[in-house]
């Protein structure tokens, strides 16, 4: 992996002439985990489609990039809400999708790697349709592990999951994903206590860092630390127009 570069992003995007968002300054630190916490409709797919150079319909006034001014687009990785696995190819079909797309051979040997390091060996020959839904989302973890991007852009990953394998799955990626540059939209106050090395908090009236509480992440999810802080992001977002 290359090193990890810093994100910013400034000014306004509209749609069509609609507004969307803004004006807004968000910074994302190099190699740190940044949640990027607000209700629906606040704009923040909006931002993480525009860090990851995708979103051409949408008009930024401003600017996005990287902090060392290299083009983002073959540094980063995207992982969604919905695993976007494809139904008829198997576990290690749809972790090697990548290589495949670009007309490269398969790394088998790292998919075996990868398909490890998120729980799924056992499961490597089976369809998506044989898989819980917290299992899809390793097997997506794993397609993003593959590709080994510096920055990955995390759209709700987890919020389809039951409580147990949402938990299970914030700590996978913590580990897995730590010294990447992580932007990971999230509309959970719990998800952002545990994960973020920063907290952006997006409101209507624009997006402010709201400090997390020291020490290593994932924060444990009942450390008095971690409610206390959780509780002072949702208070924050109940005040939020
Ligand atoms: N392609 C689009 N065309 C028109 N409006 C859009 C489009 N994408 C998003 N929007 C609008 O932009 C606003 C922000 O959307 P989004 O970035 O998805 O918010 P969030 O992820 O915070 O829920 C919403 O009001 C949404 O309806
Ligand atoms: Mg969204």
């Amino acid at each position: 992996m290359t090193a990890a570069p810093a994100l910013h992003l400034s000014g306004c995007a509209t749609i069509d002439g609609a507004p969307i968002f803004g004006p807004v300054s968000v910074e994302v630190p190099r190699g740190r985990w940044t949640c990027l916490l607000g209700p629906s409709g606040v704009g923040k797919s909006t931002v993480l489609r525009l860090m990851a150079g995708l979103g051409d319909e949408v008009t930024l006034e401003g600017t996005v990039g990287a902090g060392d001014g290299a083009p983002l687009g073959a540094r980063v990785a995207l992982m969604a809400q919905s695993d976007l696995l494809l139904p008829w190819l198997d576990v290690t079909g749809n972790v090697t999708l990548g290589a495949r797309l670009r007309g490269q051979p398969p790394q088998l040997d790292r998919a075996r790697a990868v398909i490890e390091q998120v729980g799924l060996t056992g499961h490597a020959a089976k369809r998506p349709d044989a898989l819980s839904g917290g299992q899809r989302q390793r097997v997506a973890l794993a397609r993003t592990l593959m590709e080994d991007r510096p920055v990955v852009l995390l759209d709700e990953p987890f919020s389809a999951l039951d409580a147990r394998s949402r938990a299970l799955m914030q700590d996978l990626a913590a580990t897995l994903l730590a010294g990447r540059t992580v932007l990971h939209v999230t509309h959970d106050a719990a998800e952002a206590a545990r994960l973020g090395h920063n907290v952006l908090l997006m409101t209507q009236g624009g997006i402010t860092s709201v400090p997390p509480p020291d020490g290593p992440t994932p924060r444990q999810f009942d450390a008095p630390e971690t409610l206390e802080y959780q509780g002072r992001l949702m208070r924050l977002l109940m005040v939020a127009q």
